[in-house]
């Protein structure tokens, strides 16, 4: 049982008018704050484990407002900006009192702050630390406790301080097909921005997360860095001050984004502004991309400890040319490779307007008999017959115009009843207004229909492929409609909440036109995410890379495409696609059928192997060798290493190959230096040729410090092609490489 410990602390101190240091630690990390009842809140310091008398001592107290509010010192950065039910916009916060939880895991310092001219508004900022990862969570939670509404104008979560003037952001950026690239740049002088505004599918452009290196550099192994991310499924703002108004050198806020949300709190009522996690690390952003995963695969995302399954989804292959035989040839074809479960995409469903392509239907969650006509009992038997799982795809939250939801209910999606609304895919698509409770009715029923017709689907795939148009409400009254964004994600949160109060076992894996929903808010609903609809493995291992700065291996899917993208034009060989896919959660998606017998025989071993080395890669600890980022770009190299460290998985990539490359050393990391570890190439291209380094046996320290060189990766490829037509040239080589401590 989790007993939890409700400290009132305060009091003694509080009365001798001394600010007490208030102090909160995770395993390497420190955080602390100072109080005074009556007075300002103050953050003092964020870095690595320290008493406060050291921190003090060494000059490394910082002292500022930890919560800074409009109204005072209104040059400066604030946090909230209120505007209450007389017009009044200044606040002054001042300490009422601090209490202290401790959890199973973590322990919580609140801090309750009142305003001095309108005690009706109380803020409690929350400051957590884990015991057993180096995460911080700070949040805030706001309570109108007067009888009249406020107007919360700016309700950021968290306010982080950092004592540097000289730092490097790293943020991810991009589009559809072009998720999480990694933009790096020194922290420019001024206030910088990262705002995302696409609501529905909130990951599109930016993801609500960063790296901030302290010392004027961002290095893989060295050097303090902080990592945060917004655990939210709306509009998020990121505010990094680097400018002298802020009083230290460096300022960060994240939060809701305020832009359009002015949020109105009636009497008696609370919103609580969501948790953002950091972490802290003296090492560089190696150590800070492991902590979070860790995090995240113990305490966020659900099931991240559970073992994922080798599927084939449709889409690539069929696209919305579904049909029982097109079905069902897939289903075969992928167990004899060796397949865990088939996966129905989109096209499955619609009666009046049977879904042929991606302008109708969203919303008519029926089978379309013209495409099935005997439904998907036989085709979820058929999975089961052939020792696989069975899921499918839905877009519950849209709707098209035309379908037979809209003719009935074109009052239930978000539109401006005056003017025409501005459509999404297929020029007719709506997203549906999730604040009316008969809409959030619907949406938990389009998953409980699904479940209660079929409790063998397995597995689900939610995609919402529209960002947010037209923030207008139908439900909402006027005076309300800047609670919209705000509102529609709790109401989401609502419904998923819903669906895994029923469900708590079924898969779902959330899609928004590939990765445009990656955020920590999701991870307790949905066991996994689509990483990227880029089917060229060349451009995932840039995607997928960027995503686990922060998302961990085993909730990225990742599917070999076929050799020829349609998005790049480019062609590459099985085994470069087959080990960039299992780098993360592995899966196919294209017709088996069309793979010629070598590369038949080729997928089935890679497949084979995969199981053996899926508990390293869902579960190990991530260390990056090689960035396709940095340096040369024609390499890429990283390895997952288990929790013993006696299991290691290498993966080493060459997408680019220049005559001479010999020189091109690897040094691993992660490993124990005293361990000895035989190394076996795994699903080598010719299973009777593995790579020369296959069979050896090296020490861990000198794999670490010396590195390694595979001719096989450095020279060009000059036997002729074994896995039929494709290759391209001599690029896209890879090879997989798994260690293995002799005892
Ligand atoms: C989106 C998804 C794809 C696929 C299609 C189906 O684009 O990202 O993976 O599911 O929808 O229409």
């Amino acid at each position: 049982m989790n007993r939890l410990l409700t400290t009132i602390l305060l009091l003694a101190t509080f009365g001798t008018a001394v600010a007490k240091d208030y102090t909160l630690s995770t395993p390497n990390t420190t955080i602390i704050l100072s109080a005074e009842q009556g007075k300002q809140l103050y953050f003092r310091y964020y870095g690595a484990k320290a008493e406060a008398a050291d921190v003090r001592a060494a000059g490394r107290m910082m002292k500022y407002d930890a919560y800074p509010a409009f109204g005072t010192r209104c040059d400066a950065p604030y946090a909230s900006l209120v505007k209450q039910h007389d017009g009044d916009n200044a606040t002054k916060f001042v300490v009422e009192k601090v209490e202290k939880v401790d959890g199973n895991h973590l322990s919580t310092l609140s801090f309750w702050l009142s305003d001095v001219a309108h005690p009706n508004l109380v803020v409690k900022v929350n400051y957590s630390a884990y015991n057993d990862c180096d995460v911080v969570k700070i949040n805030t939670e706001y309570f109108n406790n007067g009888k009249k509404p406020i107007v919360l104008q700016k309700y950021m979560s968290a306010v982080l301080p950092i004592q540097s003037d000289n730092c490097v952001l790293m943020q991810l950026e991009g589009n559809t097909k072009n998720e999480n690239n990694e933009v790096v740049m020194p922290l420019p002088v001024g206030q910088y921005n990262i705002s995302t505004t696409t609501a529905s599918r909130i990951a599109q452009y930016f993801n609500a997360s960063f790296m901030l290196g302290l010392d004027g550099r961002l290095e893989e192994q060295s050097g303090p860095v902080i990592a945060g991310t917004l655990i939210w499924m709306g509009n998020s703002h990121f505010e990094f001050y680097n400018t002298p108004v802020a009083r230290v050198q460096t300022l960060f806020m994240g939060g809701i984004n305020p832009a359009a949300s002015d949020y109105t709190l009636a009497g008696g009522k609370s919103l609580t502004a969501p948790e953002m996690v950091f972490t802290y690390s003296s090492n560089g952003k190696g150590d800070a991309t492991r902590s979070l995963h860790r995090w995240a695969r113990k305490h966020q995302l659900l099931d991240g400890t559970k073992q994922r399954e080798i599927l084939l989804n449709s889409w690539e292959g069929v696209h919305f040319d579904i049909s029982e035989t097109s079905m069902v040839d897939m289903t075969r074809d992928f167990a004899a490779l060796g397949g865990e479960m088939f996966v129905v995409d989109d096209g499955w469903f619609g009666d009046k307007y049977p879904r042929n392509n991606g302008t109708t239907s969203l919303g008519d969650w029926m089978i379309a008999p013209s495409k099935l006509p005997n439904g998907i009992r036989p085709l979820i038997d058929l999975a089961h017959s052939n020792g696989m799982k069975f899921g499918i795809w839905i877009e519950p939250e849209m709707v098209n115009n035309p379908s037979e939801l809209y003719e009935k209910h074109p009052d239930w999606v978000l539109r401006h009843p005056d003017f025409e609304p501005t459509y999404g895919r297929g020029k007719t698509q709506l997203i549906l207004d999730l604040t009316n409770p008969k809409v959030q009715d619907h949406v938990f029923k389009v998953v409980d229909d699904l479940l209660t017709a079929y409790p063998d689907i397995y597995y689900i795939k939610w995609d919402n492929n529209m960002s947010m148009h037209n923030a207008h409400s139908q439900y909402l009254p006027n005076e309300l409609q800047s609670n919209l964004y705000v509102d529609y994600t709790l109401a989401l949160e609502k419904v998923l909440k819903r669906i895994r109060a029923k469900y708590p076992n079924v898969v779902i894996q959330l899609c928004a036109s590939g990765g445009g929903r990656l955020n920590y808010g999701f991870m307790p609903y949905f066991q996994e995410m689509w990483t990227s609809d880029q089917t060229d493995a060349y451009h995932r291992v840039l995607i997928q890379w960027g995503a686990m700065n922060f998302y961990p291996s085993n909730m990225l899917a990742a599917h070999v495409g076929s050799a020829y993208s349609k998005y790049t034009q480019r062609l590459i060989p099985i085994k470069y696609r087959f080990d960039v896919a299992s780098m993360c959660r592995l899966g196919m998606e294209m017709v088996p059928a069309k793979l010629n017998e070598a590369e038949k025989e080729y997928a089935k071993r890679a497949i084979a192997e995969y199981k053996v080395i899926r508990p390293v890669i869902q579960q190990g600890e991530l260390y990056r060798l090689v960035s396709p980022y940095e340096g040369k770009r024609d390499f890429t190299s990283l390895m997952y290493v288990n929790e013993a460290k006696d299991k290691a998985v290498f993966f080493a990539f060459r997408h680019f190959f220049k005559h001479d490359m010999s020189n091109i050393i690897i040094r691993l990391q992660g490993l124990n230096p005293d361990a000895k570890y035989r190394i076996r190439e795994v699903a080598p291209e010719v299973a009777s040729k593995p790579a020369t380094i296959n069979g050896k046996v090296i020490s861990g320290r000198y794999l670490m410090e010396e590195g390694v060189v595979i001719p096989e990766l450095v020279k060009g490829y000059t036997k002729n092609a074994p896995l039929g037509e494709v290759r391209a040239g001599n690029d896209c080589r890879s090879i997989i490489l798994e260690l293995t401590e002799i005892k």
